[in-house]
């Protein structure tokens, strides 16, 4: 049957139609403008959907008097650049992850020890719930919200302002506000309503969601904020990122003030005074876990005391000062099909479970890793048995978990269950992939193709890993692309990135003819090509998947080399007992292993050619150091003795922060010793050297940390 409102317009003359046509299109048009821009709907979601049908039906019965702007043209039609970037003023961090109580108080002492607090002081810290959604970051100025954003990298986010406009527990102006506040929370959806939304999606023949934090997330990026609307979204603040003015000196108050502002806080928050008041709050909170109506998976603890926060600081990716408490995994049993094998991009061989299909925890999982061949054979790689000894065959029932976003795991096998035809797994010292031989170097758990680049699953890896997010994160050109384009004989390794379009620019057509691929897909393609073309030193270092270089060693190696030349003719000079050898090794940070790797990429070989390739089309940025205005910036420091003021962690990130470089081992290239009583032979050799030799007063002097 045709809809309702089609046949009404079966009966509507052409002249009819005409005429009610403007004023349907202006009030469509207005209750759109009210909706997005004076954040004031007017008319309920039912009556203007009602109105949007009408004039739709009205278009499809007179396609002629459709005007090409009209508001129904706009809805659906999703504008193919996707979201605007927004780069964070305040980095959007995540959190460590503990799993056991020995954890939390580990974390505890961790902080503890860092500040050097005596076991008298109190260290008090706030627990609340994990809220199982998406980050989002709302900027408000002078009370408006101006800017609503997602986490993205943690650096550039995705500017989602209109669809969080639509989010009623986002407050649009606020009252009494710093002039600059940004609030940052969890966008999620409520049980009840993660059902509902899943029943009217079978209901209309549309897509349903595994959980509700998938929901949210499909949700809040809605290239049509109509959508958004739609979806019943929620949000609690926990955190801020830049501010005018502090919101309070405590976590605790911030949050309270958060509430006090028009934000949903999460009642469950509770200030702690000490470790046995933290677990206990996490187990009230998880005896509550099931009654709650939304989704969380753990207990955040953050230090109280803001100014100790700050002292705390970061790692990497992370704060000092709070931890996730997740709640235990999910558990599932399930038949393990088969045991297949991947190549990554180092050439590990990765042994995957293939499993028939179960649900853990509301995601259903169908592959799980196995870790290495020791794991399948029930011994850790230390030689030590686990599980009781017992290994895993194909055919098995296994236990499957997952914890978080983790990959699925496999703890435990069923013996009873066990065919007794099934045979021990036999793990390949062959390359799957290549052929090459696979083998395992003393100390590793893990056996390796020793194919390099002409292993093609380790040149697609590296590749993906080339472009993933945190490396050169070229839009439009993801893993599948990536993979696609290997396989096709395009892109084998990373230079041919930054010929594609000499290659097959001019035509297109090839690319053209691809599936989902268009004139202007291309052409946009080529042009985030052409943008990451200049790429920061640290970013290109980690892209080059070398192994052991994670983002935040490809940091370090960045600020203490700066440029790419330095830095390249280091790696290519150092060998055990050379000057460069030692000066790598001086790196707060940097030791043999990463030291062994990331020069062996720089030896003569495939491996070097292929990266001399690919900078040959790069503009490198020499990496800045932070806090260039300091006294210190740029200068390398070393520290020794005992300090009395802080702890050497902290002395070390807080002479970081300012810029300097802090190195293990006193050199030539040393420009400040910091010596503390006790210090022994690195004061002699910085005597003989002719360094600058300053003690605690003096450096804090100095760095006007005193
Ligand atoms: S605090 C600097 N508090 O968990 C610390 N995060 O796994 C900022 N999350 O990216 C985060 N509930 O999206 C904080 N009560 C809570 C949270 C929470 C959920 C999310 C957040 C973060 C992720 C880290």
């Amino acid at each position: 049957m045709s809809d309702p409102q089609e046949q009404e317009n079966l009966r509507l003359s052409r002249a009819e139609a005409e005429a009610e046509l403007p004023g349907l299109v202006a009030r469509v048009e207005a209750a759109n403008a009210a909706y997005h821009r004076l954040d004031a709907p007017e008319i309920s979601d039912a009556d203007y959907d009602a109105l949007k049908r009408r004039l739709a039906a009205i278009e499809a019965n007179f396609p002629d008097l459709k005007r090409p702007d009209s508001p129904t043209a706009q809805v659906g039609a999703a504008p193919a650049e996707g979201f605007g970037k927004v780069s964070h003023a305040v980095r959007m961090l995540s959190l460590e992850n503990g799993f056991s109580e020995e954890d939390i108080a580990d974390f505890v002492e961790r902080m503890r020890s860092y500040l050097g607090l005596a076991a008298e002081v109190p260290l008090a810290c706030t627990a609340e719930p994990k809220i199982d959604g998406l980050s989002l970051s709302l900027r408000y100025e002078n009370g408006r919200l101006v800017q609503a954003a997602t986490r993205g990298d943690g650096a550039v986010g995705e500017n989602v302002t209109e669809n969080a406009r639509t989010i009623a527990d986002i407050p649009h102006r606020l009252t009494g506000a710093p002039e600059l506040l940004e609030v940052r929370g969890e966008v999620y959806m409520s049980h009840a309503d993660f059902a509902a939304l899943n029943a009217r999606q079978t209901e209309r023949g549309e897509k349903t969601f595994a959980n509700p934090r998938n929901a949210a997330a499909g949700s809040l990026r809605q290239l049509d904020a109509r959508i958004t609307a739609a979806r019943p979204l929620k949000f609690f603040a926990y955190a801020w990122g830049a501010l005018s003015e502090p919101l309070s000196d405590t976590q605790f108050g911030a949050i309270a003030r958060l509430k006090a502002l028009g934000f949903q806080t999460n009642p469950l928050t509770l200030l702690c005074a000490d470790l046995p008041a933290m677990l206990a709050h996490y187990r009230a909170i998880e005896a509550q876990r099931a009654t709650l109506g939304y989704d969380i998976d753990g207990v955040v603890y953050k230090a109280n005391d803001l100014a100790l926060q700050a002292r705390l600081g970061f790692r990497a990716t992370t704060p000092r000062w709070a931890l996730a408490h997740k709640f235990p995994a999910e558990l599932a049993w399930t038949r393990l099909e088969k045991i297949e094998i991947q190549v990554g991009r180092t050439g590990a061989l990765s042994p995957v479970a293939r499993l028939a299909p179960v649900t853990v925890g509301g995601v259903v999982v169908s592959n799980a890793t196995l870790h290495n061949e020791d794991y399948i054979a029930g011994r850790s790689s230390k030689g030590a048995e686990i599980r009781a000894g017992k290994d895993i065959r194909e055919g098995d029932w296994v236990q499957v978990y997952r914890a978080g976003d983790v990959i699925p795991k496999v703890a435990d096998v069923d013996l009873a269950r066990r065919d007794p035809a099934a045979q021990p797994y036999d793990f390949p010292n062959l390359c799957p992939e290549c052929g090459s031989e696979a083998i395992r170097e003393e100390g590793d758990a893990v056996r390796r193709c020793t194919g390099g680049l002409i292993c093609p699953a380790q040149a697609v890896e590296k590749l993906k890993h080339f472009v993933s997010r945190a490396a050169f994160d070229i839009e439009g050109l993801g893993a599948k692309q990536v993979e696609a384009f290997y396989k096709d004989g395009w892109i084998r390794e990373p230079a041919e990135i930054f010929t594609l379009q000499a290659r097959f620019g001019a035509g297109l057509q090839q690319l053209k003819n691809r599936e989902g691929w268009g004139d202007k897909s291309a052409q946009n393609l080529f042009e985030a090509i052409e943008e990451k073309r200049k790429i920061p030193l640290a970013k290109l270092i980690f892209a080059l998947g070398i192994r052991h270089v994670g983002e935040s060693s490809a940091a370090l190696l960045a600020t203490h080399y700066l440029s790419w030349a330095r830095f390249a003719e280091a790696m290519r000079a150092a060998r055990p007992g050379t000057p460069e050898w030692e000066e790598l090794l001086s790196i707060d940070g940097v030791g043999e292993t990463l030291a062994a790797s990331v020069t062996a990429a720089f030896h003569e070989g495939p491996e070097y050619e292929a990266i001399q390739r690919l900078v040959a089309h790069l503009i490198i940025e020499d990496a800045v150091l932070p806090a260039s205005e300091s006294p210190v910036s740029g200068l390398t420091v070393v520290f020794t003795g005992t300090l009395e003021r802080m702890t050497r962690a902290e002395a070390k990130a807080r002479a970081e922060a300012l810029g300097a470089k802090v190195a293990g081992s006193v050199s030539a290239k040393t420009d400040i010793l910091v010596a503390g009583p006790g210090a022994g032979s690195k004061a002699k050799k910085a005597a003989d050297l002719g360094v600058k030799v300053l003690d605690e007063e003096a450096w804090l002097a100095l760095t006007g940390l005193a």
